[in-house]
């Protein structure tokens, strides 16, 4: 693929990595006279993995039996998630969706690392400026916004701004004069296991012409945002969205604006028990080949700045949740199937199991006990019928399994914490450790 160069204006070089997180890297069979302080430097230990979906800071945590239900986040895998993003796709500026887990120990240390932030309110912008992000790293992304929130983040600096409608653009005009603003567009989301589609974004043709009024209400009519859709296990679906912003560069070009910035969001995948997914690389050469494809070409049409906006793919594997076991019953005594009840559920963290949608990978203590395994249903503590996790899915668990028991919920970082209702039913929300 051709090489292709960044325009400065919306990205620079990361900030250098928080100094006091840099770890020398072990040196063996060093020869004599060799410095005794070696050049080179890892930023941080890479997290390490005992088992799949469980990091050595994880279990070494949760030896001490934690109460539960509780998530246990390493942000070393969080920092190597980071680093493997930058290092696949170095053309565009990260912008952490901080949606996704918005625990201060992540964001202190992605600001640590240069990241950017994809913010949806006032507060995640407040969260971000509190640990020290600049206001010029953080883009409010969320197309529905109060007027008086976008005059707040205008004067805290923030310069960035999404919008879908004609009525949102306008807000953003009379109150983040001459801010910087992309459009969202409405595309498909198909191979998405988590659909963002509908509710957000407009039509090419509404894009179009929004950004004409952008521009002419003294806004900068920056670019195009989409999203493919969470967990999106299909990495050409950013290519067909490519397409539709490569026709609409020209056509913004044509009317006289000057396009230049492409927001991929996010939708990059967690490995989770359901259908398996491409490797990162699979997803950053397609994205590369495409912009390569549709930009550089004979028409030689600008290559545009380019933002991801990563959640789940930065911080889902970087967690494991643990649930006891309440009750282990059957509806009848001559059925196979048992139902087994955990301290959480869909309304403390498991939000994303609606539908089946998310199928966490989970391990238990009686694993490999000789016992043999068999089909469940897996429900959470409340009063609620559909407070069920998974039905269809065919999990099968232990038959030796009993109330008391712990059950691990793995690449449970993204999308739990944030999910988590403030006390329904009387169940706490998720508590939470960084590890
Ligand atoms: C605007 C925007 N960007 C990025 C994300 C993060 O998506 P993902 O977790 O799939 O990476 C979301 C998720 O809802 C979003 O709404």
């Amino acid at each position: 693929m051709a090489p292709f160069a960044l325009r400065a204006d919306v990205i620079s070089a990361p900030r250098p990595a928080d100094p006091a997180a840099t770890v020398p890297l072990p040196v063996t069979g060093e020869p004599h006279g060799a410095p005794a302080h070696p050049t080179l430097c890892l930023v941080s230990r890479p997290p390490e993995w005992v088992a799949p979906g469980l990091t050595r800071k994880m279990a070494a945590f949760l030896a001490n039996r934690p109460a539960t239900p509780c998530l246990v986040v390493d942000g070393d895998v969080v920092e190597e998630n980071y680093r493997a993003l930058r290092a696949a796709l170095p053309e565009a500026a990260v912008f952490y969706a901080v949606k996704a887990n918005p625990a201060r120990p992540l964001v202190a240390r992605l600001v640590g690392l240069g990241s950017r932030f994809d913010t949806a309110s006032l507060a995640e912008i407040d969260l971000c400026l509190s640990l020290g992000a600049e206001p010029a790293h953080l883009s409010f992304g969320n197309t529905i916004k109060k007027a008086r929130d976008i005059a707040a983040a205008f004067d805290r600096g923030v310069s960035l701004y999404a919008f879908d409608a004609e009525e949102e653009v306008r807000k953003i005009a009379a109150h983040a004069p001459g801010a910087r603003v992309f459009c969202r567009l409405l595309i498909d989301n198909t191979g998405a296991e988590w659909p963002l589609t509908r509710k957000f974004g407009c039509t090419p043709a509404m894009a179009r012409d929004l950004l004409r009024l952008a521009d002419r209400l003294g806004l900068e009519a920056a670019g195009l945002s989409f999203h493919v859709g969470s967990q999106q296990t299909d990495p050409t679906q950013w290519d067909r969205a490519l397409e539709t912003c490569a026709t609409l560069f020209r056509d913004l070009r044509a009317d006289g604006l000057t396009p230049s910035l492409i927001n991929l969001g996010g939708g990059l995948p967690s490995q989770y028990a359901g259908r398996p997914v491409p490797a990162l690389d699979v997803y950053a050469a397609g994205i590369r080949a495409a912009v390569s494809r549709l930009f550089d070409g004979p028409a030689s049409d600008l290559i545009p700045n380019l933002i991801v906006e990563p959640g789940r793919g930065l911080v889902g594997n970087a967690g494991v949740l643990e649930t006891e076991v309440v009750l282990v019953s059957r509806k009848d005594a001559g059925e196979d199937r048992r139902w087994v009840y955990l301290d959480t559920g869909r309304f403390n963290g498991l939000a994303e199991t609606e539908a089946e949608a998310i199928r966490y990978p989970i391990t238990t203590d009686r694993d490999g006990d000789g016992s043999g395994i068999g089909p469940v249903v897996l429900a959470g503590p409340t009063c609620d019928s559909a407070d069920v996790l998974y039905d269809k899915a065919g999990v099968r668990l232990p038959l030796s399994l009993r109330a008391g028991d712990r059950l691990r919920l793995l690449s449970t970082g993204a999308y739990t914490t944030t999910y988590a209702s403030v006390g329904f039913n009387g169940f706490a929300p998720l508590e939470a450790h960084y590890v």
